[in-house]
Order: C-alpha cells, then sequence, then structure tokens
C-alpha cells in the first residue's frame, strides 16, 4: 500500500505509521505538529519508504496535492481535546468536520478507494446499553463527540457516491507508548506540581475502558484486511474498565507516592460532555480473530513507566 496518514505525527498514529513502515507499506504522514511531536516520527526520516509533510488538513491546495498517488488513508487527525469543545466551540467543526471532508476531496479528485478513520467511543454520548454495541442510535452529548459522529455520516455518504470503502473505528481511551494526553497525562502533570494531593474531576466514580495503543493498532490492520462491506463500523475497546479513583491509586503506587490527599470537583461527570460510565461490545471485532493483548490494569501501569521515562513529555504539553 501507499499511505497517506493524516494527524501522523500525533501518539496513535505514529505508533500506526511505524506499523505500517514494518508491514513494508509506503507512509507519507500529514500533519501541522500542533499536538503531534518531532521525537514520534524522527527516527523514521531516514526512511525512504517514509515521508513527513508539514502541512494542515485546512490548507486544502497542499493536502490534495500531496495526497497524489496514495491508495489508502488512515485519517487520524483531530482536535483530539474532548474537553475543549465548551470554550471554544468552533475547533471541532472546523478540525474534525471540515479537515475530514478536504481529505474526503482529496479521494475524490485523486480516485483514492479506501480509508480508515479515527472515530470515538463519545459517538455514544451516555448510552443506557453497557457495554455498548455499534447499531444503537445515540444521543449526543459533546461537540467532539457529534462531530465525529458527523465526520463518520460524512465518510459514509462518500463511499455511497465514490465507491469508496470505509473503515470506522470507534475506540475507547488508547494508552502506551507517546502516550502523551489524557487523565494519566493530567495527573502526572499534577503529581509532579504537588505529589501530596491530587484533584480529581468529577466524583471519582467515572468508569472507563482503556486499550493498549498495540492492541489497537493490530485491530485497525486486521480489520481492514478482513471486513469487506462499504462501511465498516468496529468498537476498539478492552474486556474491563476501572473506576477513576482505583486508577489514581495504581498510578501513586506505582510512582511509590504515599499518602496522597485526593480532592473531587463532584458530580458524576469529570466535565459538561464527560461519559460517566465507558464500556464498547467488542463482540464485532473479536468475531474477526482479535482479542487485547493487555489488561486494562497493565495497559495503565505501562503507561505510568512510559511517562515515567519520558518525563519531556509532560513538559511539552
Ligand atoms: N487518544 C485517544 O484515546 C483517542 C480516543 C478516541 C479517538 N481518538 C482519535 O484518534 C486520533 C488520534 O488521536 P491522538 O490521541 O493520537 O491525538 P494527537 O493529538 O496525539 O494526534 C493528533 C495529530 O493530528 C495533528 N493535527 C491536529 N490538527 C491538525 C491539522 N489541522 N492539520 C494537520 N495535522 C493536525 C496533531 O499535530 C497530532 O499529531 C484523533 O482523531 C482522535 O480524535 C483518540
Amino acid at each position: 500500500m501507499k499511505t497517506f496518514v493524516t494527524g501522523g505525527a500525533g501518539f496513535i498514529a505514529s505508533n500506526l505509521a511505524d506499523a505500517l513502515l514494518k508491514q513494508g507499506n509506503e507512509v507519507i504522514v500529514y500533519d501541522n505538529l500542533s499536538t503531534g511531536q518531532e521525537m514520534f516520527i524522527e527516527h523514521n526520516l531516514a526512511n525512504s519508504k517514509y515521508t513527513f509533510i508539514k502541512g494542515d488538513v485546512l490548507d486544502k491546495e497542499l493536502l490534495h496535492k500531496k495526497m497524489q498517488g496514495c491508495d489508502t488513508v488512515f485519517h487520524f487527525q483531530a482536535n483530539a481535546d474532548v474537553r475543549g469543545g465548551m470554550e471554544n466551540t468552533q475547533i471541532d467543526l472546523n478540525q474534525n468536520i471540515i479537515g475530514t471532508h478536504n481529505v474526503l476531496e482529496g479521494m475524490r479528485i485523486h480516485g483514492i478507494k479506501r480509508i480508515a478513520f479515527a472515530s470515538s467511543a463519545t459517538v455514544y454520548g451516555e448510552p443506557e446499553e453497557i457495554p455498548t454495541p455499534e447499531n444503537i442510535s445515540p444521543v449526543q452529548t459533546s461537540i467532539y463527540g457529534a462531530s465525529k459522529y458527523s465526520a463518520e455520516a460524512i465518510i459514509q455518504a462518500y463511499c455511497e457516491y465514490f465507491d469508496i470503502k470505509s473503515w470506522i473505528f470507534r475506540f475507547v481511551s488508547f494508552m502506551g507508548p507517546r502516550y502523551s494526553h489524557g487523565v494519566i497525562f493530567d495527573f502526572m502533570k499534577k503529581l509532579n506540581q504537588n505529589p501530596s494531593t491530587l484533584h480529581i474531576l468529577g466524583d471519582g466514580s467515572q468508569r472507563k475502558s482503556y486499550l493498549h495503543v498495540e492492541d489497537g493498532i493490530n485491530a485497525i490492520l486486521m480489520a481492514m484486511e478482513k471486513a469487506k462491506e462499504k462501511t465498516n463500523i468496529f468498537n476498539l475497546g478492552n474486556r474491563e474498565w476501572i473506576n477513576v479513583t482505583d486508577l489514581a491509586d495504581i498510578l501513586c503506587e506505582t510512582l511509590s507516592l504515599k499518602d496522597v490527599k485526593y480532592t473531587f470537583a463532584g458530580g458524576v461527570r469529570g466535565w459538561k460532555g464527560d461519559t460517566p460510565f465507558v464500556h464498547l461490545d467488542i463482540q464485532k471485532i473479536s468475531s474477526l480473530g482479535w482479542k487485547p493483548k493487555y489488561s486494562v490494569e497493565e495497559t495503565i501501569k505501562m503507561t505510568i513507566e512510559y511517562l515515567k521515562e519520558n518525563q519531556n513529555l509532560l513538559e511539552a504539553r
């Protein structure tokens, strides 16, 4: 494959780019480095099968020029800050909906027929059905989730019009190497500043599932090989979940911090638009023969170890 990876300098898609190269594919990474990191891509810069382009998906002219000749798009660029939509109500529309439309237009212009899209468990809002299957009719509770759901819908329409195949992945939170935003990241930043107190958003009872990025990427690559519908939608998650207070306990224990006092902002949600219980039904992806290698607890511990060894990341964002 000659692949085009948007957001390929970010946490998840830089890992994906490595996996695609390992399989022998050509990889063009297109990223504006707004949250992506040079340290996630520099090991590939000398590889003749790898090209990095510093560019913005909102720069249609450059984007479309660089997409020419590719056969598969991995569209992972986004504003991945789920919380940001309250303060800036425009950002998800521009970055996640218009950005996706620009990528799809590039595909139409150049006749590119395959797209994998990084969607999110947030498209389910606060679902009544837990574990949540792919086929519920969700009510949106955040602009981020709504923008991902809209992007999915536009992708589906392009599949109908232009004979494109899509694989849409609704992820729980990913963790693992290059993890550079999310709950552990926030907690470790806070504990670096003050190791005796940890302020937790919500009441600490929010239950979430986490998936190791390696497991997620294996699922994505397997699904693209095996699932043959015009639009293929898959949940990607783990078998278990954990509540935020228990996660904080694992963090403090792994960092050897004793007697950390937790304070709670209160309420069942961490913020408006947060989902108090995220646990996805993974039967559909499992039926292809995939299963997660790492449990939620292992994933959390490995992520803490990674950040301990890469403290500079905590300062970078
Ligand atoms: N991290 C998670 O747990 C999670 C969960 C569900 C869905 N997702 C989705 O997965 C994808 C990757 O997330 P991530 O955690 O790796 O986030 P990330 O912020 O690390 O990666 C996003 C990348 O996109 C780039 N980017 C952002 N805006 C851009 C623009 N306008 N033009 C070009 N490049 C731009 C950034 O520089 C960054 O490298 C996103 O679409 C995100 O919404 C992530």
